[in-house]
């Protein structure tokens, strides 16, 4: 009887645990908000790195040939490009760009400007349908 309750007991404890760990997941209006802004905040990096010369060697900018981010796509990518010959994320045509028409050093692919631009471009996008892979 004694251990029949303490199996008891454990199972509930453990039932207990993973609800615990679950209800971990939750967050408020104010987290919400508070991401909300960080996002955009690397948002803007990107905008001040689409409009300045910095990441060429050059003097050319991002926006000269796509304003506002136009003509850029965010929404198809991964998609073939057939400047790189296979199936890229933009981070690469980003890249190309930046090498190109531009005369930069590419950025890693994790570096927080890359990132910046990203947060930018899908910023301009937001609320087009996703269509990966579409010319
Ligand atoms: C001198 C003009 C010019 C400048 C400046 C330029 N691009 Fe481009 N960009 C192009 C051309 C041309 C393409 C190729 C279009 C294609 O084949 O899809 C392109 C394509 C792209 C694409 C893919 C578009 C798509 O539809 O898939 C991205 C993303 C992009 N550029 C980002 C950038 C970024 C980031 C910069 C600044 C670092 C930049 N571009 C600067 C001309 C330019």
């Amino acid at each position: 009887m004694i251990r029949k309750s303490l199996i008891l007991a454990l199972v509930l404890a453990f039932g207990a645990l993973f609800a615990v760990q679950a209800s971990g997941d939750t967050f408020t209006e104010k987290d919400v908000e508070r991401w909300m802004e960080q996002y955009k905040k690397v948002a803007q990096e990107g905008r001040a790195l689409w409009t300045s010369p910095e990441l060429g060697t050059n003097g050319v900018a991002c926006a000269q040939c796509h304003p506002n981010g136009a003509n850029t796509h965010p929404e198809t990518y991964p998609k073939f490009q057939k400047q790189l010959g296979k199936v890229v994320p933009i981070r690469e045509m980003i890249n190309w760009c930046i090498q190109n028409p531009l005369e930069g050093e590419p950025l890693k692919l994790d570096d927080p400007k890359m990132t910046a631009i990203e947060a930018y471009l899908n910023w301009e996008r937001r609320g087009v349908k996703l269509e990966p892979g579409k010319h």
